[in-house]
């Protein structure tokens, strides 16, 4: 049986040893290699947004940076999932992206308010919940783009770690700001995280509803050539490195 399997880190090697429980089995439809781009994008998206931020069927769902390797899963499986979905990204050609894969709202941050647009897609509401990987320089903006009972999930830092915000902003709305990282999960909640991911995900890439988007593929011995795609960012979805 082929699998692919969520890590503790360690990826970059030619085989490596997992934990039972953090195992998938390989969806129909998809191969070998595409399937390394899921495991870490499916259990991050999944255990916060729908696990925690219980986003669920007709709610609005804002996803900054639509076209990375989150972005691009986060998308389908909350379109899958039956949201009205928001993004933000910093080009046309990633917005056009985001748009083929699903997406209802594409806003380009670097042209647009994000907050402005948000508000006027929803009515003046605001959306229900947000996953964010920008922080600090994001955050009063989100709280500010968020509807009552609004969620808003903290998942990475690209806009610093350090701000103040206006608490009156949280209290007439109600709402709650989590955050979470995967890697340091105990075991045993890995293996939960992962195996909600099977029942509830699997499904929609089985057929063939939620695909892995890869950008490009590199030999392990170009993992230099990788990080330096990353850094320019040029890409949209995951970049593999292929042993
Ligand atoms: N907490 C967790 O468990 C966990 C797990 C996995 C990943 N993460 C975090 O999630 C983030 C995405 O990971 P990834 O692997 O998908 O990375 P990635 O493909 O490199 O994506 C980074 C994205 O951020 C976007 N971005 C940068 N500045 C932005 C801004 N001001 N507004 C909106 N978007 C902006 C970039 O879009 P442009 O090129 O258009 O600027 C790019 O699409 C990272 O911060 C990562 O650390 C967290």
């Amino acid at each position: 049986m082929q699998v692919c399997a969520l890590l503790n880190g360690g990826g970059y090697a030619e085989k490596v040893a997992v934990h039972g429980g953090h195992v998938l089995p390989i969806p129909p439809g998809v191969s070998l290699k595409d399937a390394a781009g899921l495991p870490e994008v499916a259990c991050t998206v999944w255990s916060t947004v729908f696990m925690m931020s219980r986003l669920s069927a007709g709610e609005t769902f804002l996803v900054h940076g639509g076209s990375s390797g989150i972005g691009t899963f986060a998308i389908q499986i909350a379109k899958n999932k039956g949201a009205t979905v928001l993004v933000t990204a910093g080009s046309e050609e990633k917005l056009a992206f985001c748009k083929k894969l699903g997406a209802d709202v594409c806003i380009n941050y670097k042209r647009e308010d994000f907050v402005a647009r948000a508000k006027e897609e929803t009515g003046g509401k605001g959306v229900d919940v947000i996953l964010d990987c920008i922080g600090a320089s994001y955050l009063q903006r989100n709280l500010d783009s968020l509807n009552f009972d609004g969620r808003l999930f903290i998942i990475g830092f690209q806009g610093g770690a350090v701000t103040e915000i206006k608490l009156n902003t949280l209290l007439p709305k109600r709402l709650t700001v989590q955050g979470a990282a995967l890697r340091p999960r105990s075991t045993e909640n890995k293996a939960m995280v992962v195996s909600e991911v099977e029942k509830n995900v699997w499904p929609a890439v089985a057929a063939g509803k939620v695909k892995p988007i890869i950008y490009k593929s590199f030999p392990l011995s170009e993992a230099g050539e990788a990080h330096r795609l990353m850094e320019s960012s040029e890409h949209i979805g995951k970049i593999l490195l292929v042993p």
